[in-house]
């Protein structure tokens, strides 16, 4: 059956998607076993009927396609973008390729570093901060050189290796973002240090609630919660560590309507590190493939975030993704081409290009038929250039204007 949504919260469920077809009574058992109300289903994209999957029937069935897709599927399904658009790579950035088996390489190295360190620590011994310089230094050169590849790499995880490789992820994260808000480039290596300390709190969380499929005991998730206080601990009994390592470390589950951990702190009390390390750190969460999550496309992802209130530093959160030049669907944007267009959500075979519907000539200042681009991160021209302003183009109905273009029929 195809679930379209869980009733209750988002941590209520084991599932990084609500929206996903059940294939295996694994997947039943951990929703039986989850603490969800209810669930909806989709008959229309379920191949049996919910009388022959559930008894007796509880779910209702949404009637519109709208109602029943996530964003990026609503994009391709209700207004007719291609599953798999062409991709624009025109020109294409020199060295991408050369890049990508260059931080191949680094984070490989930097796992295994991260690794050590894990084991350093489990073992009671103080951790080595300053081994964390040198290669927060190279990840650092390596997103100068190309910010993509190896940002793109790092998503993907394999089960045994999550915590370590989630790391160095941060890792890059925190280094993009902070260059991308003009931070000082030692701040910017403290806060690549930082990435790769921040959850060395987990070597106190024992290994089969670290790797548990299902919901947590109350026990457990205090277990999870106690690892921020514990990772500062150790990195207080280490020699070298900065301080916006310790505060990352942490401070990263701080909400700012105050409903995060171990703190509780509110939005005035959260500094810059902390409101940057909790969105680098949950991005790189819902965006890697875990053993009981399916990962959320970037876009996806970071429509999803913009949607959860009191979590995140909102203008900050729309920063990062500036930086990372990826950008949540109904965003407008400009190309290197002079062309506005929409994003309707992230394509490719990795989800690693974002889709663009282009409207808006630059030059003439007239709309042009809508046509669909998959921008790839190796595109150089046309790239995306960055947000634009409704305002500044004085489109005077944006709303009506986005809904307008992104519901229009496009050649495939
Ligand atoms: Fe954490």
């Amino acid at each position: 059956m195809f679930i379209h949504a869980f009733e209750g919260s988002w941590f209520d469920h084991p599932f990084w998607t609500k929206h996903f077809c059940v294939e295996t009574a694994e997947q039943l058992l951990r929703i039986r076993g989850s603490a969800i109300d209810g669930l909806v289903i989709d008959q229309s994209r379920s191949r049996v009927t919910t009388s022959e999957a559930v008894s007796p029937p509880q779910f209702t069935r949404p009637t519109a396609v709208e109602e029943v897709a996530p964003p990026f599927r609503r994009a391709q399904v209700a207004f007719g973008l291609p599953s798999t658009p062409p991709r624009d790579e025109l020109r294409r950035k020199p060295g991408y390729n050369s890049e990508c088996r260059r931080a191949r390489r680094l984070i490989d190295k930097s796992r295994d570093a991260v690794i050590d360190m894990f084991d350093t620590a489990r073992l009671g011994r103080a951790v080595e901060a300053r081994r964390m310089v040198p290669l927060a230094r190279s990840i650092g050169d390596s997103i100068e050189r190309d910010t993509k590849a190896l940002v793109n790499l790092v998503r993907l995880k394999e089960k045994d290796e999550y915590t370590y490789v989630h790391s160095v992820a941060v890792c890059a994260l925190m280094m993009n973002f902070g260059r991308h808000l003009g931070l000082d480039e030692p701040v910017v290596q403290d806060l690549g240090v930082a990435g790769l300390l921040h959850d060395l709190g987990k070597v106190a969380i024992a290994d089969d609630i670290l790797n548990k499929n299902g919901s947590l005991s109350e026990g457990e998730l205090h277990s999870v919660r106690g690892h921020p206080l514990a990772g500062h601990a150790l990195l207080e009994n280490s020699q070298g560590v900065p301080e916006a390592a310790l505060e990352v470390c942490l401070r990263h589950h701080e909400k700012l309507d105050g409903g995060g951990y171990p703190g509780g702190l509110r939005r005035e009390a959260l500094s810059l590190f902390a409101r940057m390390g909790a969105i680098c750190d949950v991005y790189d969460a819902v965006t890697s493939n875990r053993p009981y999550k399916a990962a959320w496309a970037p876009c996806e992802a970071l429509t999803e975030m913009q949607g959860w209130t009191g979590h995140f530093d909102v203008p900050l959160l729309d920063r990062f993704a500036d930086s990372l030049g990826i950008f949540p669907i109904g965003t407008l944007v400009r190309l290197s081409s002079g062309e506005l267009g929409i994003v309707m959500g992230s394509g490719g075979e990795a989800w690693e290009d974002v889709m663009v519907r282009v409207f808006f000539d630059c030059e003439t200042l007239a709309e042009c038929d809508p046509f669909d681009r998959a921008v790839a991160p190796s595109a150089e021209n046309p790239r995306i250039v960055g947000r634009d302003s409704p305002t500044f183009w004085r489109f005077p109905d944006w709303d009506m204007m986005r809904w307008r273009v992104m519901a229009a029929e496009v050649a495939a």
